[in-house]
């Protein structure tokens, strides 16, 4: 599967990608929002072969974002099937962000999940605090659902459904 943006490719993980992934994975303001943990080498290694079993076992997964004229590895977006439900996710490395990247790869990555996936429920957990991903969120045309904490944090459940 490939994927292609102005200025993105988007594809499967491959081992290949492990030493840049843990360098993304390892900026605290990267993790801010997820759960406030960096990577370790070894567990942005688990990561991306998680990715790797999900693309064999589901068609999809969390994908890789490259830029298209550097080819190199700038962050994730994609599906995880997580219990009943189809997550959409992304994160990119901190020196790519405000630059529309977020929204020209998730809304590549969404029409690709409802037209060529066929996902019929899409659903998106979010710090209330993560305004960019809130924006994207909303501009993909996802619906609030209801606030829910993780640890201390207040989270908002999105949810799309085609
Ligand atoms: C969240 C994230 C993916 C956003 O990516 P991005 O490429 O910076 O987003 P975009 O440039 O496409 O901007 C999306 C919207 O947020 C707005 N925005 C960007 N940075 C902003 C900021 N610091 N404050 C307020 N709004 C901001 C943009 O103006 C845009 O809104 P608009 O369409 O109304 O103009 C990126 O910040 C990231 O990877 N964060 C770390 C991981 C993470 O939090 N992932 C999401 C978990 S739910």
């Amino acid at each position: 599967m490939i994927l292609e943006t102005k200025r993105l490719i988007i594809g499967h993980f491959t081992c290949t990608d492990i030493h840049m992934w843990a360098s993304i994975e390892a900026d605290p303001l990267v993790r801010k929002f997820v759960d406030g943990k960096c990577l370790s080498r070894e567990e942005a290694g688990h990561y991306v072969k998680m990715n790797m079993d999900s693309y064999a076992e589901n068609g999809f997964g969390r994908f890789a974002v490259r830029s298209k004229t550097s080819k190199r590895l700038i962050g994730m977006c994609g599906f995880l099937q997580q219990d009943e439900e189809i997550d959409f996710g992304y994160r990119y490395s901190a020196e790519t962000w405000g630059k529309g990247i977020g929204y020209e790869a998730a809304n590549k990555v969404l029409n690709y999940g409802l037209e060529h996936l066929k996902l019929k429920k899409i659903c998106a957990g979010v710090a209330i605090e993560n305004i960019p991903s809130i924006k994207i969120l909303e501009k993909l045309g996802f619906e609030f659902e209801k606030n829910f904490f993780v640890d201390q944090t207040k989270a908002a459940k999105y949810v799309l459904a085609s």
